[in-house]
């Protein structure tokens, strides 16, 4: 793809390799800046046996697959029986979605993750595929109906090279006409620099996580500095940090991404609140989904 004059993406897009992290990696939060090498294979790789502790309580699961029926009954030219779930974690859409009838594909780059989804379809004798594979070059020998990436997963394509090669690698995994439904973040929308934590209890155990986030405007990457504790008898029994780098977008830098890789967009919507009921877009809609169709 060249870039253009009305290319919305213009050189905001980052090259893989390092960057400057906004905030100390072996010490506290937002100390001093220092020279990180980002690998996506070490995020999510502490976390896998404690994703579901944290986001089973932010993330309604249930809600999101009614959402997905939603949209499939609207813009998908026949049901879909066979779904790719694209950075799929710990498959608690791809549970819910095989327990609606479809045949479902997870893959995802963290192995912890998926093997917290293996561990929740054999409790359920759920019949779903796991497979550890880079949503880049994922290769799957099979077609699907449907394809759907939530919850951000979307963001972690860094740059343009990234995304051409998932749509591209997508697009040779999709029916003609299937859909690809998908979250990402909107650069208008997200906060420059957000510290935040929460805590979750489970038994005897505390996990606490503080996080900080830092916008890079130059980019349009957040950077998120995440920080592990878990307590146990009152003392600290475990803690590991981990740092994001999820790129946000604009609707017309989304538009121009999937339209240039043989997809159509179809609409975008806030999939924001609790019920998630579709409403379009309004420039403070941080969590935006994407209808598009392979053309
Ligand atoms: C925020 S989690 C979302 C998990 C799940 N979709 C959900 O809604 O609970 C993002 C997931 O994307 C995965 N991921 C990140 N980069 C990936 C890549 N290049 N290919 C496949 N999976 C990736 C991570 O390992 C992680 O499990």
């Amino acid at each position: 793809m060249v870039l253009s004059e009305e290319n919305p993406l213009s050189d905001k897009l980052v090259s893989s390799g390092s960057l400057v992290a906004p905030f100390a990696v072996g010490g506290g939060l937002n100390r001093q800046s220092r020279q990180v090498d980002w690998h996506m294979s070490t995020i999510y790789s502490m976390f896998g046996k404690f994703y579901d502790l944290i986001y089973g309580e932010l993330v309604d699961y249930e809600g999101d697959c009614d959402m997905l029926n939603g949209i499939f009954r609207k813009f998908a030219d026949k049901k879909p029986a066979t779904l790719l779930d694209i950075g799929c974690g710990t498959g608690s859409h791809a549970l819910i979605l095989t327990k609606r009838r479809f045949e479902v594909t997870g893959i995802d780059t963290s192995r912890p993750m998926l093997e917290e989804a293996e561990r929740k379809a054999d409790e359920e004798k759920a019949k779903i595929r796991f497979e550890l594979q880079d949503m880049r070059s994922m290769d799957l020998g099979t077609t699907f109906d449907a394809a759907i990436s939530l919850s951000g997963t979307f963001g972690y394509l860094k740059d343009i090279k990234d995304m051409e090669s998932f749509l591209h690698a997508l697009r040779t995994h999709l029916n003609q006409k299937g859909l690809f439904v998908f979250e990402f973040w909107n650069t208008g929308a997200v906060k420059t620099d957000h510290k935040d934590w929460l805590t979750r209890k489970k038994g005897d155990s505390t996990l606490i996580r503080l996080s900080h986030s830092v916008f890079d405007p130059q980019t349009n990457v957040l950077n998120i500095a995440m920080k592990y504790f878990v307590i146990e008898n009152s003392k600290v029994t475990s803690n590991f940090e981990e740092l994001h780098r999820v790129r946000t977008f604009t609707i017309p830098e989304i538009r121009y991404m999937v339209e240039e890789n043989e997809f159509e967009l179809l609409t975008t919507l806030r999939v924001e609140g609790p019920k998630k009921r579709p409403e379009r877009p309004t420039k403070d809609t941080l969590r935006i989904l994407a209808v598009a169709k392979a053309r």
